[in-house]
């Protein structure tokens, strides 16, 4: 009993993947406790303090919808911490709502980064962390997690890779002997086909949108490749010219047209990773195929439109969304595989 309690004060290590589109939290030895989008709701600092009004879920329903005095804001961009306070204090937010009995141990904490980040951003996102009341920070980057998370046979001699298509970038792995052998990152994923959308809606129905409308296209009818029976979808806006309200159909073609050039520069990304693949794993890659995590591998038929471009199989991860807070929370479970993996 007593011994119950002592271990329940230290296996309070915690694991982050910090999305630029949603922060997802698991608990060593419970899974996934938090499953929230990226939004801190604060109110204006002319209106007296920058006061948090709402975190998580509750924020983001307030996007593009807020009144005078209050802001939503996403403190990642580009998966990178665009904003260091409201990070901090998100980072905050959700550890405390993982523990809401008062400790006195403070917890360890893992978090995903996007590849590539500068010295300081890891910097900025360690002291966020420890900040926000870590003991210890390891980082961990996301190709590894996705890799992990997709249940691919990471520490073998074979070549396993992983596109991880996010919020914000779009992370390219090759990994072999629990290493990165190559990686990339670009900012182009989730927010971008957003933003194609609503550009895309504007000039050709002169119909203003927002980023959140932008999204729900997607989601609801986006597709990369063409599909037999086109989806369709009512759209309402603001006409530009009349200033009026007005409501259009779209069809999942429109938003493949939308999307092109983002979806183009993905596969650049993936032909110039493939092309820098030593043989040997290349072959590995032939037979075990390119799996796709991150919400936007959810964009229908994207798999074939990979693979008819580069001309081998992909295939879509087991619920993508959480590849990589699963990978994040299976090498906190690893301490072995986390020391290997962690960098400072
Ligand atoms: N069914 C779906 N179809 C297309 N896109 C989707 C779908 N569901 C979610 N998304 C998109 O997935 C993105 C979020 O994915 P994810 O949670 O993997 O990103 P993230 O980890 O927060 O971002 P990053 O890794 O870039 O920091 C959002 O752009 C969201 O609109
Ligand atoms: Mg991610």
């Amino acid at each position: 009993m007593i011994l119950d309690k002592v271990i329940g004060l230290f296996s309070y290590d915690i694991s982050i993947d910090l999305g630029t589109a949603n922060t997802i939290v698991s608990v060593k030895d419970r899974g996934i406790v938090i499953n929230e989008p990226s939004v801190v709701a604060v109110q204006s600092e002319k209106y007296g303090k920058n006061k948090i009004l709402a975190v998580g879920r509750e924020a983001k329903e307030m996007v593009g919808k807020t009144p005078g005095g209050i802001q939503a804001i996403r403190p990642m961009k580009d998966g990178v911490i665009a904003d260091f306070d409201m990070t901090e204090k998100m980072i905050r937010y959700f550890i405390e709502k993982t523990h809401k009995r008062k400790t006195f141990v403070r917890p360890r904490i893992i978090v995903c980064v996007p590849y590539g980040l500068t010295g300081v951003e890891r910097k900025a996102v360690k002291e966020s962390a420890m900040s926000a009341g870590a003991r210890e920070v390891f980082l961990i980057e996301e190709p590894m997690a996705a890799a992990i998370g997709a249940g691919l046979p990471i520490k073998e001699p074979r070549g396993n890779l992983v596109v991880d298509i996010g919020g914000g970038t779009t992370e390219i792995g090759v990994i072999s002997l629990g290493g990165l052998v190559i990686s990339k990152s670009i900012r182009v994923a989730g927010d971008k086909f957003d933003m194609a959308v609503v550009d895309y809606v504007r000039r050709k129905y002169n119909l203003l949108i927002g980023e959140r409308t932008g999204e729900e296209i997607k989601i609801d009818i986006g597709s990369a490749i063409s599909l037999d029976t086109p989806l369709r979808m009512q759209v309402k806006g603001r006409d530009q010219v009349s200033g009026l309200l007005h409501t259009i159909d779209l069809t999942s073609d429109d938003v493949r047209e939308a999307i092109k050039e983002s979806l183009k520069e993905i596969s650049n990304a993936l032909k110039d990773v493939l092309e820098s693949m030593p043989p040997d794993l290349a072959g590995d890659i032939v037979e075990d195929g390119i799996a796709l995590t991150g919400g936007g591998a959810l964009i229908r038929g994207l798999d074939k439109y990979l693979s008819e471009i580069v001309k081998l199989p992909v295939y879509v991860a087991d619920e993508p969304l959480l590849a990589v807070a699963k990978g994040t929370g299976r090498a906190l479970e690893e301490i072995d595989l986390l020391q290997q993996l962690a960098y400072e």
